[in-house]
Parts: structure tokens; C-alpha cells; sequence
């Protein structure tokens, strides 16, 4: 290896074993369900964002099985090449429907989704105003820009508002904001950042990664949620986390997208789904108009949220399944976490800088098909492990 890369990267992985921050991803024997076994151990699987269950779902497994059969397991090309299958249009149209838009784009990941819509759009002359909370793809989307930047104090509308005051000038100002927010579970605030919008003139962009399937009418996001069809431009969703498959989507205006075709870089420049992928999607949308797994998650949430509560823990802003359990310092966090997963719990510790610091925690998500069971012995597990660390 070359000697000065040898270095500079002994020196980076000395640094993050300094703070503490060091760790490889624990990993899953088995199948992504509501419990999990990790070196062995069966545990209560409280970290995945497999929202609905279904990732390991018959339905989508025999579409996925089937498509596979028929169609191969790759796509052979990009999008724009030769890896357009019939199936790519029918997914991008049914998801179209679902989302009540025009039209869809779909692209590998939610990650380049977000990356791939803001890169093309905004350009010098442009103002992108994020919110501090928002996901790193949405920073790095914008980081690909020569967009001027603002951040406001997460969901601060007063701060917004003063951004928006002082952006006259701009060809483009975009008002972008994750729609639930992934590590505190709190939804954006939705309704005003449209109306300031309104007022002002700018763009609105919301990323539902962790409102998809989650929020609105059988899951279609916080538009549908806050009942705002139409006032939105941008709406970006992931397949990856309750649809529990993978990929991302733009959904707004026929132009918008007809846009993105041509200059989404991701969706340009890398390949398309595979048959399989797509097909689960496709069976995905169908579970979920068909079957009541939404309600069943928030049945869940509700009780494991109010299970922790009473328990003394404090759960931050959450208002959605993904639920922390603030603990304060890194190490405390990753202690926790270790101590939840002797006593049957698998959630992750989550310490600065994905948090503020000071503000490190482990963030529980509940599954729709976690049984009751399964919930009432991870709250003895958080009891065991919050009375053995002094956390409660
Ligand atoms: C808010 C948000 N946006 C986008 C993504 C990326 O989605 P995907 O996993 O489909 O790439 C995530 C995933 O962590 C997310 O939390």
C-alpha cells in the first residue's frame, strides 16, 4: 500500500477509536424480522427500518421469485441505455398513482434519489435553504450545487421566515426539509414551511424516507398527511425502508421529471433495478392498500412509546415509530445499547456527530409484526438495562 495512504488512514481510524465511534455493523443470521439472531443469540429486532414487515413478506417474495423466473436477475443496462423494462414504467406508474402526481421517477436508492434531483435543478443564482436536521444525502445533494446555502435552526420557522425575508434576488430559492426526522421521529412541520413558501416564492422539497408507508393514507407520505396535494413540488421516497425492498423516487410534475430523465445523474449514469427489485416494489404498494399493516405499526409504536415513557426514559420529540431513548454522553449510549442486547434487545447507540453531542442516544423502531410479546420483554429489557446503567 502506498506509505502516506497507510498513514492518513491509521491516523482517521486512530481518531474514531479515540471518540469512541469505532464500530463494524453487526451482522444479521437470518432473515430482517421482528426478532433477529446475532452471533448466535436470538434477539427483539428494534433497529430496522423494515417498518411494515415487509421485507420478509410472501407477497413480495413470490413477485420477486416470479419476475426473477421470467425476466433474469439483472437489468442489463442504465435506464437511458438499455435497462428500461416494461416493469421499470408500470412500477414509476403505479407509484405515480399511489403518490397522486403526475408522474415518478425511480432511481437506485433514496440516497441518490435525493441527489439526483437536487444536483440538476439548483445552480448559482439559486438559494437552497435546508433544515439542520436534514438527511446527509440531502447535504450532499446540495454540496454538489453552486446553489447559495442557508440552514435554519431545525423545524424554526420565526428562522425560516428571516432566510426567506432577506432572499430576494434569487432566480430559485427551495425551501427542503426531511419529512419525518430519522434519528428524533418528529414529522416536519409542514403546513407552515408551504405557506412561507407561499408567501415567498420558493420551492418546496420534502424527503418521506421515514414518512413512506408510514404516514398519510395508507402510507403515502407527509403530503397526504397534511392533506397538501399539489402544493408540494418535490416529493422524494425510499423502497428501501417500509416498503422493504429497495430504491427511491422523485414523484411531482410530468416536467420535473421528464427533466430528471435527462439529467438525474444517478439515473443516467448507473444501472437499473433489477426485475426482482422492481416486482417486490410493485407487490409492495398492493400489501399495502390491501392490508392493514399501517395501523398494526402505529398500535405498536403508540404502546412501546408509552411503555418507555412510563418507564421514566426520556423519548425526545417523537411523534412516529422511530422512538430514542436519549441517554446523554456517547459512551453511555453505546453502553446501553450492549447492555439492551445481553438482556434479548437489538437497537443501535447513536452518538455525535449523527447527533448533537451530549445529545447521544439509542433509537428503537417498532415493527407492525412484533407481537405483543415481543414488546412487553423489550420493555424489561429497557428496564433491566436502564436500572443497571442509572439511566432510570
Ligand atoms: C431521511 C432519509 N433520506 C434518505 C435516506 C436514504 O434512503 P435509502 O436507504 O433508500 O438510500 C435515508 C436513509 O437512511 C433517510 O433516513
Amino acid at each position: 500500500m502506498n506509505k502516506t495512504l497507510e498513514r492518513v488512514l491509521s491516523e482517521k481510524l486512530e481518531d474514531l477509536k479515540r471518540d469512541g465511534v469505532f464500530h463494524l455493523p453487526p451482522v444479521i443470521e437470518g432473515p430482517q424480522g421482528p426478532r433477529v439472531t446475532i452471533r448466535g443469540k436470538e434477539v427483539i429486532n428494534l433497529a430496522s427500518n423494515n417498518y411494515l414487515g415487509l421485507a420478509t413478506h410472501p407477497r413480495l417474495i413470490e413477485a420477486a421469485k416470479k419476475a426473477t423466473e421470467e425476466y433474469g436477475v439483472g437489468a442489463g443496462a442504465v435506464r437511458t441505455i438499455a435497462g428500461t423494462l416494461s416493469m421499470h414504467v408500470a412500477l414509476e406508474e403505479k407509484l405515480a398513482k399511489f403518490k397522486h402526481t403526475e408522474a415518478v421517477l425511480v432511481f437506485q436508492s433514496g440516497f441518490t434519489s435525493n441527489m439526483g434531483v437536487i444536483e440538476p435543478l439548483f445552480e448559482k443564482g439559486d438559494l437552497i435553504i435546508s433544515d439542520a436536521l436534514n438527511h446527509a444525502s440531502i447535504i450532499d445533494g446540495i454540496r454538489l450545487t453552486k446553489a447559495d446555502k442557508k440552514i435554519y435552526p431545525h423545524s424554526d420557522m420565526n428562522a425560516l421566515e428571516d432566510i426567506l425575508k432577506a432572499s430576494d434576488g434569487y432566480r430559485l430559492k427551495l425551501i427542503v426539509t426531511d419529512g419525518v426526522f430519522s434519528m428524533d421521529g418528529d414529522i416536519a412541520k409542514l403546513p407552515e414551511i408551504v405557506e412561507l413558501a407561499e408567501k415567498y416564492g420558493a420551492v418546496v422539497m420534502v424527503d418521506d424516507a421515514h414518512a413512506s408507508g408510514v404516514l398519510g393514507d395508507h402510507g403515502r407520505g407527509t403530503v397526504d398527511h397534511f392533506k397538501l396535494h399539489g402544493r408540494v413540488d418535490i416529493q422524494v421516497g425510499t423502497l428501501s425502508k417500509a416498503i422493504g425492498v429497495l430504491g427511491g423516487y422523485v414523484a411531482g410534475s410530468r416536467k420535473l421529471i421528464d427533466y430528471l430523465i435527462h439529467r438525474g445523474r444517478p439515473f443516467l449514469f448507473s444501472t437499473a433495478h433489477p426485475p426482482g427489485v422492481v416486482a417486490a416494489n410493485m407487490a409492495a404498494i398492493d400489501v399495502m392498500l390491501e392490508e392493514n399493516l399501517q395501523e398494526k405499526l402505529w398500535e405498536n409504536a403508540r404502546y412501546f412509546k408509552r411503555g418507555l415513557k412510563e418507564l421514566g426514559f426520556d423519548t425526545g420529540q417523537s411523534e412516529t415509530p422511530i422512538t430514542p431513548v436519549i441517554v446523554g454522553e456517547g459512551s453511555l449510549a453505546m453502553a446501553f445499547s450492549e447492555a439492551l442486547f445481553e438482556e434479548g434487545v437489538f437497537c443501535t447507540g447513536i452518538a455525535f456527530p449523527t447527533v448533537p453531542k451530549g445529545k447521544a442516544r439509542v433509537r428503537t423502531m417498532v415493527m407492525a409484526t412484533h407481537t405483543k410479546e415481543d414488546l412487553d420483554m423489550a420493555l424489561d429489557a429497557f428496564t433491566s438495562a436502564g436500572k443497571k446503567l442509572g439511566i432510570i
